[in-house]
C-alpha cells in the first residue's frame, strides 16, 4: 500500500472514495441520532447535508453510507463513518472506523481512496493522525495467503488528510509512526497465519534473521547445540519429541544513546510454531488452529521491527523460544522430571503444557545476556480465555511500576488488557512431591498458576506476563479486520518499550 500525508482541503482531494468521519451528537437517551461530520469543511458538510436529512444514517460505531458523484467535492465518492455517541469517541474508535472505510473500499474493487483526520477537543493531532494510518494498514490484511483464486484486492494508494487547522508536525509523526506499527503488527500476522508445515522454528528464526538484517537489528539464531550448553532443560523437553530441529532466536537492540546504566528491556516470545500437545495429545477438533502458538514469539519479532525503526534511546533484548511440541517415541512423558536452566527441577504432569516451560528458560536467558525488565507474551493458557472471554487478554505482573507503564502504553495503543492476580497462595497449586515445581495446577485458576509457574523464573526481576491465548487469532470478520491472526500485544510492547527510553 502506497501512503501519503497532504495538508489540503479534502475536498479538492481528486479520489474514489474520500472517507469523512462522523459522531452522534444526541445526548438524550432515545433521542434521534444529531449527526455531526468531523470535518470543518463547509463543502462537505453541504454535500452530505441532504443525506443526513433521512434516517439512513445514524452515526454508531463503524455504521457506513456511501454517497455517488457528491456535489462540490472532487471525489467520485464520499464515505461516511460512524464513530458512535460523540461523547465518548475517541482516536481508538478512529483506528477501526478507517479500518472499515478500508475494508468497505477492497471487495468494491476501490483501490485507491482518501481518509480525512478528524479535528476536535477529543482527537488529539499525532494520535489520530497515526489511528487513521496504523487502522488502514492493518484492515488491509487478508489471510488468504494459498487460495489459487485470491484476488488482490489490497489498496494500491491511500492519502490521509490532514485538515490545515492541525498541528502539522503532530500530525506528521503519528503519521510516520502509524506506518512502522501497523507494518510491524501486519508482519506478525504474517507470521502467524503461515502454517505449521510451512513456519517451522527454523523457518520462524529465518524470518527473524531476514527481519533484523532490513532494520539494522542484531539477530542470532541458535539450535541444539546452543540450548545443551546453557542447560536449557525445560525448553530442550519440549522440542525433543520433534523432527524439526528448535529454533532460539535471539535480537539485539542497542542504540547508542541509550544510557549506560538504563534499563535492558528483555521481550521473551513463545514460539510454539505447532502445538499437538505431545504425549498428553490435544483432541483433533480445532487443532489446526495451533499454528497459531507461535503468536507470543511473533509479536515479539514485530515489535522488534518497530523498534528497530522507531529508535527508542534504550537497550532491547528479543529472545523468541521456537519448537514444535509433538508426540513421538522421543517425547517427553507425564512424570518426567526436567532441570530448567536455572536450576530448578519440573515435574512434567501434562505435555500440553509446554509453552511456560518454553518460556521458563526464555526468561533465565534473558535475564542472563542483562535484562533488568522482563516482558513475556504468549498464547498460554485456554483458561484465559475463559476467564475473560475474547475482549481482554491476561496481564500479570510481579512489580507495580512495570505494570504501570504497560498501563499507560494501553492508552496509547488501545488495546485491552485485564491484570490478573498473582499471589503467593496460588503456589501451592503448582507445589510438587518430586520437584521444586509441577507443570499445572489443575482446574482452577488455570491462567494464574501458569503465570504463577513463569513468575518463578522472573525471579526478583521485574516482569510482565501477556495471556494472549484468546485473542491472537480472530474466528469471525470485523467490520475493521479480517478473521485470523490479529497481531494483538504488538502495539501494546512497542509503547511498553518506549516508556523506558530516557
Ligand atoms: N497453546 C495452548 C493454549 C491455547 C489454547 C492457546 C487455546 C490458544 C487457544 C497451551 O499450550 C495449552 O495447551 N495449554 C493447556 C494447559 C493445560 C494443559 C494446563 C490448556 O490451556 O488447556
Ligand atoms: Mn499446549
Ligand atoms: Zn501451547
Amino acid at each position: 500500500m502506497q501512503t501519503t500525508l497532504a495538508s489540503s482541503s479534502a475536498a479538492a482531494v481528486e479520489t474514489e472514495l474520500l472517507v469523512v468521519f462522523a459522531v452522534d451528537e444526541a445526548t438524550e437517551k432515545g433521542a434521534k441520532p444529531a449527526i455531526s461530520l468531523l470535518t470543518e469543511e463547509a463543502s462537505i458538510q453541504q454535500a452530505a447535508a441532504q443525506l443526513l436529512t433521512t434516517e439512513e444514517f445514524a452515526g454508531g460505531s463503524n455504521e457506513t453510507l456511501l454517497l455517488h458523484a457528491p456535489q462540490g467535492l472532487k471525489a467520485k465518492r464520499l464515505l461516511l463513518v460512524g464513530l458512535g455517541k460523540a461523547s465518548k469517541a475517541n482516536s481508538h474508535d478512529v483506528r477501526k472506523a478507517a479500518g472499515t472505510a478500508v475494508r468497505f473500499a477492497k471487495p468494491r474493487k476501490l483501490r485507491e481512496l482518501a481518509i480525512t483526520v478528524p479535528a476536535g477537543a477529543a482527537f488529539e493531532a499525532a494520535a489520530t493522525a497515526r489511528a487513521v494510518i496504523e487502522g488502514a494498514i492493518v484492515a488491509d490484511f487478508d489471510p488468504d495467503t494459498y487460495r489459487s483464486d485470491r484476488k488482490d484486492q489490497s489498496i494500491q494508494s491511500l492519502t490521509v488528510v490532514a485538515p490545515a487547522g492541525l498541528d502539522q508536525k503532530a500530525v506528521e509523526t503519528g503519521y510516520r509512526e502509524g506506518i512502522v506499527i501497523g507494518e510491524s503488527q501486519n508482519f506478525t500476522r504474517f507470521l502467524v497465519n503461515e502454517p505449521g508445515n510451512r513456519m517451522t522454528p527454523t523457518i520462524l528464526g529465518q524470518k527473524a534473521a531476514e527481519m533484523s538484517h532490513e532494520f539494522g537489528l542484531k539477530c542470532e539464531v541458535f539450535g541444539a547445540e546452543k540450548l545443551h550448553e546453557l542447560k536449557m532443560g525445560a525448553f530442550w523437553s519440549v522440542t525433543q519429541g520433534s523432527e524439526e530441529p528448535p529454533a532460539l532466536i535471539v535480537m539485539t537492540y542497542e542504540p547508542e544513546n541509550a544510557p549506560a546504566n538504563g534499563p535492558v528491556l528483555g521481550l521473551v516470545g513463545k514460539g510454539i510454531t505447532f502445538d499437538t500437545g505431545g504425549i498428553s495429545i490435544k483432541p483433533s477438533d480445532n487443532m489446526e488452529k495451533m499454528k497459531y502458538d507461535m503468536a507470543g514469539g511473533a509479536a515479539m519479532i514485530g515489535a522488534m521491527r518497530a523498534i528497530a525503526q522507531l529508535k527508542p534511546a534504550v537497550k532491547v533484548i528479543g529472545i523468541v523460544t521456537a519448537a514444535e511440541n509433538m508426540p513421538s517415541g522421543k517425547a517427553q512423558k507425564p512424570g518426567d522430571v526436567q532441570i530448567a536452566m536455572s536450576g530448578k527441577s519440573i515435574e512434567i504432569i501434562n505435555t500440553d503444557a509446554e509453552g511456560r516451560l518454553v518460556l521458563a528458560d526464555g526468561l533465565a536467558y534473558a535475564k542472563k545476556l542483562g535484562a533488568t525488565h522482563l516482558i513475556d507474551a504468549a498464547t498460554l493458557t485456554g483458561a484465559v480465555a475463559v476467564a475473560l472471554g475474547q475482549i481482554n487478554a491476561g496481564v500479570f505482573a510481579n512489580d507495580d511500576d512495570a505494570f504501570q507503564h504497560f498501563s499507560k502504553a494501553l492508552n496509547t495503543s488501545g488495546e485491552r488488557f485485564w491484570r490478573l492476580p498473582l499471589e503467593d497462595e496460588y503456589r501451592d497449586l503448582i507445589r510438587s512431591d518430586i520437584a521444586d515445581i509441577k507443570n499445572t495446577g489443575g482446574r482452577y485458576g488455570g491462567a494464574i498458576t501458569a503465570a504463577m509457574f513463569l513468575k518463578e523464573f522472573a525471579e526478583e526481576t521485574p516482569w510482565l506476563h501477556l495471556d494472549i491465548a484468546g485473542l491472537a487469532w480472530l474466528d469471525e470478520n470485523k467490520a475493521w479486520m479480517a478473521k485470523g491472526p490479529t497481531g494483538v500485544a504488538v502495539r501494546s510492547i512497542i509503547e511498553w518499550v518506549r516508556s523506558y527510553a530516557q
